[in-house]
C-alpha cells in the first residue's frame, strides 16, 4: 500500500510506524529523539484516514492536549498504522516550512497556539516521562545508538548532496546564477538544522533543469 506524507506517495505496511515509512521516504519530519518518544518534534496532522491508525496510546494522550488530538494530530513514532486504505498526513515541520514560504505572519499565531498546547499538557509529559524512567521505560543505549543513526544518516544525505553539486560543478556544469560552493555548503547545514530536506524541496520546488539538482540537496539531521 502507499500512504501520502506531504504531497509525497510512500511505500508503507501495515503495523509500520509513521515515522518508518517518512523515513524510509525521505518524507520530512522531525525525529530529534531517534524516534523514542521524547523530543515531541515529529507530530503530524492525520489529513485522511485517521481510522486506520492505531488509536492514541498513553504515552501520546499525555504529551498531545485534547486540542491537537481532536485536530488530528499524532505523533509519527507511536502511531502506527492497522488497517490498509487512504492515509494523507502533513508533518508539522512542513507545516512551518509551507507557512514560512507562503505566508510567514502565520508563524507567530502557530507557534504561540503549539507553545501553549505543549504548556497546558508539561505537567502530565513530565510526569509520563518520570514514569518510563523509573519503570525502566527508557533503554537509553538504545536511544543513543537510534539518536546517533539519525544524526549520521542525515549528515550522509547532507554531505552527499553537498558532494554530488559540487561533481556538477567539477564536470563544468555552471551552477545556477547565484550558487556558488560556499553556498551550496551553506545549504546544505542549513538544511540539517532548520528542517528543509532534498524531498520537501522537490515536492515543493520540481527541479526544471539539470542545474536545478544543485538545489535538489539533502539532509536534515533532525529531519527525514
Ligand atoms: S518524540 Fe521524538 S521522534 Fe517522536
Amino acid at each position: 500500500m502507499t500512504i501520502t506524507i506531504n504531497n509525497r506517495t510512500c511505500e508503507a505496511a501495515t503495523g509500520q510506524r509513521l515515522l518508518d515509512i517518512a523515513r524510509t521516504n525521505h518524507a520530512h519530519i522531525g525525529y530529534f529523539c531517534g524516534g523514542n518518544g521524547i523530543c515531541q518534534t515529529c507530530y503530524v496532522k492525520v489529513l485522511e484516514g485517521a481510522e486506520l491508525l492505531s488509536p492514541p496510546s498513553e504515552p501520546e494522550k499525555a504529551m498531545l492536549s485534547d486540542r491537537l488530538l481532536a485536530e488530528g494530530t499524532r505523533m509519527a513514532c507511536l502511531a502506527t498504522i492497522e488497517k490498509p486504505g487512504t492515509i494523507t498526513i502533513l508533518s508539522a515541520v512542513e507545516e512551518v516550512k509551507q507557512m514560512f514560504e507562503t505566508d510567514p505572519l502565520q508563524l507567530t499565531a502557530y507557534s504561540a497556539k503549539m507553545g501553549w498546547e505543549a504548556l497546558v499538557k508539561f505537567p502530565e509529559t513530565v510526569g509520563m516521562q518520570i514514569q518510563r524512567t523509573l519503570t525502566g521505560g527508557f533503554d537509553l543505549l538504545q536511544i543513543f545508538s537510534d539518536v546517533v543513526k539519525a544524526v549520521t544518516d542525515a549528515l550522509q544525505l547532507t554531505l552527499g548532496g553537498y558532494v554530488n553539486g559540487n561533481r556538477e560543478i567539477g564536470r563544468g556544469i555552471a551552477a545556477p546564477e547565484g550558487i556558488t560552493q560556499k553556498r551550496l555548503a551553506e545549504e546544505s547545514l542549513g538544511a540539517m538544522f532548520n528542517g528543509c530536506c532534498r524531498n520537501s524541496q522537490e515536492a515543493s520546488h520540481q527541479p526544471k533543469d539539470k542545474h536545478a539538482t544543485l538545489h535538489a540537496h539533502s539532509g536534515n539531521g533532525v529531519t527525514a
